[in-house]
């Protein structure tokens, strides 16, 4: 197994000198820049991780490959950001903003084939599995990020179906990138099915953790504006429970327009106030604990040594943890 500081030191120096194509500059300036930003890099971490589970040194054949997984994530924000109006990311302005849309839109696109380009340096022997996982994974998140946005009209969203969603959004790059380590490490299929499956519970507690956080966060740790989910009236695990619990006028309140910043921040309160009433924050704090314990179950089901399974359970503290 592959010891975390040895993890840590190779993923700093992954990303301090991951390079791309120097021109045109207005096509690859904002990739660049929303690299160099830098996010928490969980999946390239957790790709790294799950390899150093059962293989002993890191080669470009699995460092290229889990890059490639921070590039896509990358490139969802960039597209992510266009789509929700998000004018702040990593506490900086998106690249919409900074530059403009159809900027942001090309940069995107052109990123999501760098991504594939990465992807694609996994071991010849492996290869066809890791393209057929990959290339999988990333539609479904597409199709995440169509539904999510079709449930942004609808007032008649279940928990299921929101839980369905944030799977296809949220969980399947994650549960990929858990998975694609162990089958570039060499790990037979039950155990990369164990590790998508734990990799796929932590992303759903993640994106639980990230709509709890988007009401109740610190801007400042949290890198995006407070209350972004309840002025475009985003669906999330906190509008959906509140709504199943009956809180009183929440469909009005989250449908409220609001322009100037005084009435935003009254929009903002007014809805956290419902929460409040029907108890949703703590409720998520459960969820986000009781789907973090479900990862851990699937992580132990892999029958790893005592340490890999302690180096999962001590990932989804880091992911998680910051909500408790
Ligand atoms: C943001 O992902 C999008 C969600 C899935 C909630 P991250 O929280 O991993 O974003 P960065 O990469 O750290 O900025
Ligand atoms: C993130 O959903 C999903 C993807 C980017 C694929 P969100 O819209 O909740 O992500 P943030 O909050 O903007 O990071
Ligand atoms: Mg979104
Ligand atoms: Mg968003
Ligand atoms: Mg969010």
């Amino acid at each position: 197994m592959i010891q975390e500081s040895i993890l840590e030191q190779t993923l700093k120096d992954l990303f301090a000198h991951i390079e791309f194509q120097a021109q045109p500059a207005g096509l690859y300036d904002p990739l660049r820049y929303m690299m160099a930003i830098g996010g928490k890099r969980i999946r390239p971490r957790l790709c790294l991780l799950s390899y150093g589970l059962f293989a002993d040194e890191f080669t470009p054949q699995i460092l290229q490959p889990a890059a490639g997984l921070e590039v896509f994530h990358t490139f969802t924000l960039i597209h992510d950001d266009i789509m929700d109006r998000s004018a702040l990311r990593r506490g900086q302005q998106t690249i919409w903003k900074k530059w403009d849309e159809d900027t942001a839109i090309l940069s995107g696109d052109v990123m999501c084939i760098d991504a594939f380009k990465r992807v694609s340096k996994a071991p010849a022997a492996v290869l066809p599995q890791v393209l057929d996982l990959f290339t999988k994974t990333a539609s479904e998140v597409c199709d995440g990020q169509q539904l999510d946005m079709e449930f942004e009209s609808r007032s008649d969203v279940t928990m299921p179906e929101y839980m369905q969603m944030i799977g296809l959004k949220t969980g399947v790059l994650i549960a990929c990138s858990a998975r694609m380590g162990a089958l570039i490490g060499g790990a037979g299929e039950t155990r990369q099915q164990a590790l998508y499956n734990y990799g796929y519970n932590l992303g759903l507690a993640f994106q639980v953790a990230d709509d709890y956080l988007d009401a109740y966060g610190d801007q400042k740790v949290f890198g995006k504006p407070i209350g972004g989910d309840i002025l475009n009236a985003k669906k999330s695990w906190l509008s959906i429970e509140a709504a199943r619990l009956g809180a009183p006028g929440l469909v009005e309140a989250l449908n409220a327009p609001a322009e100037s910043p005084e009435e935003k921040a009254a929009k903002i309160a007014r809805v956290k106030a419902l929460y409040e009433q029907v108890g949703v924050a703590d409720a998520a704090k459960r969820e986000i604990a009781r789907l973090s314990t479900l990862a851990i179950r699937e992580a132990e089901s892999a029958a790893l040594p005592s340490e890999g399974l302690a180096a999962l359970n001590g990932f989804a503290n880091s992911l998680v943890g910051r909500t408790f």
